[in-house]
């Protein structure tokens, strides 16, 4: 890979690339297409908000808080495409853009969170004409991207006090820069631990299949940014902490309820192992990732196509053709094996947690 050549002949540290960007002479959506990382770096650019419905749905851009992102930036470029329609027309078509992009993902709150965030813009100034509300909903868009990269520094700050020198973290599928508009949430207390406070850290990334975010995104990012990283597969997180090798675990979540967490596929079964073997299990994740009024059960886990699971990455057919595949794309882990919960205000055990945000908790 060159990445001298990518850059159009400037050399550009990683990180300085956000996974989503507004571009502001063109109002465009311009987006990192993650389906071909590891292998090319290719931008995807969306003045259409179906595409970016799209990108959401095929996993052009995946990672809870960055599909919460590209969905507010979404509902700004409909609102730019209805802005010179009476207000009863535009009011109607934008409720029609939030249905179709939430009908993409069901289970990553953030999706829902940021929609129901610019509908709220939009209800808050019905007063005003169209082209006022639309130049609101595309500031607001553009401040959720920039509360997201602070509010991935805070929990990397916070977070970073559960590492000491030395440690090895392991964590499963990608909830780095990759994952958010830049910096990461699971991979923020790792970056900070290294970057601000001098720690020597090491991360192990599991493979996650089946779409082997782990292999593919976060031993990307984190080779470019020069942090150590190994990739093993699934199937070794336990043997690997029984010999000893892990000192922490940090996963990202896409849903945390009252009861639970919703994160990637094969999360509940690394918790299980950690807890077996004393390993801390930490979950790092924004505050628009918790909606603590509901329950595990309130919650779609979405089903994705069994050819994720047949095909090794839609190229190689592992499975003898007829045979039904099961493909959950999460899973749900109990707050009793999860030792802390890393937000942008702190770590809190599951009552904290519950206290500080839940409405009707006692
Ligand atoms: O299916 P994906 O790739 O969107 O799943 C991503 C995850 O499960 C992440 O761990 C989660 O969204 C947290 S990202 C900061």
């Amino acid at each position: 890979m060159n990445y001298q050549k990518l850059f159009f002949g400037v050399t550009q540290h990683f990180l300085m690339i956000p996974s989503i960007e507004w571009k502001d002479e063109s109002n465009t959506v311009r987006m990192i297409d993650q389906t071909l990382l590891p292998h090319e770096l290719v931008f995807l650019e969306f003045k259409d908000f179906r595409g970016v419905a799209n990108s959401i749905k095929i996993m052009n851009i995946r990672g809870a808080p960055a599909i919460g992102v590209a969905a507010a930036m979404g509902m700004a470029l409909a609102a730019l495409e209805f802005q010179y329609m009476d207000t009863a027309t535009y009011i109607s078509y934008m409720k029609q853009a939030a249905n179709t992009i939430t009908a993409t993902r069901p289970t990553a709150v953030n999706l829902f969170w940021a929609v129901k965030r610019m509908l709220n813009v939009l209800e808050k100034n019905l007063k005003k004409n169209p082209k006022d509300i639309t130049n609101m909903l595309i500031e607001e868009a553009k401040g959720m991207w920039k509360e997201d990269i602070d509010t991935n520094r805070a929990i990397g700050k916070h977070g970073a006090h559960v590492l000491v020198d030395g440690d090895t973290v392991l964590t499963h599928c990608n909830a780095g820069s990759l994952a958010t508009v830049q910096y990461g949430t699971a991979l923020a207390p790792v970056r900070w631990a290294i970057e601000e406070q001098g720690k020597k850290i090491q991360v192990i990334a599991n493979e996650t299949r089946p779409r082997l975010q782990g292999a593919r995104l976060t031993a990307y990012e984190l080779q470019y940014d020069k942090i150590p990283v190994k990739v093993q597969s699934d199937n070794c997180s336990g043997l690997i902490m029984m010999l000893g090798n892990i000192d922490k675990v940090i996963v990202g979540a896409d849903r945390i309820v009252s009861d639970a967490v919703f994160n990637k596929i094969g999360t509940y079964l690394v918790a299980l192992a950690a807890k077996r073997h004393n390993i801390p299990f930490y979950v790092a994740a924004p505050e628009s990732t918790l909606s603590l009024d509901e329950t595990r059960k309130d919650v779609t886990i979405e089903q994705r196509d069994g050819k994720e699971v047949a095909n090794v990455l839609g190229k190689v057919h592992i499975v003898p053709d007829g045979v039904e595949i099961i493909n959950f794309a999460f899973d749900i882990t109990p707050f009793d094996l999860i030792t802390g919960i890393i937000t942008e205000h702190g770590i809190f055990k599951h009552r904290e947690l519950l206290k500080r945000y839940k409405s009707s908790f006692g």
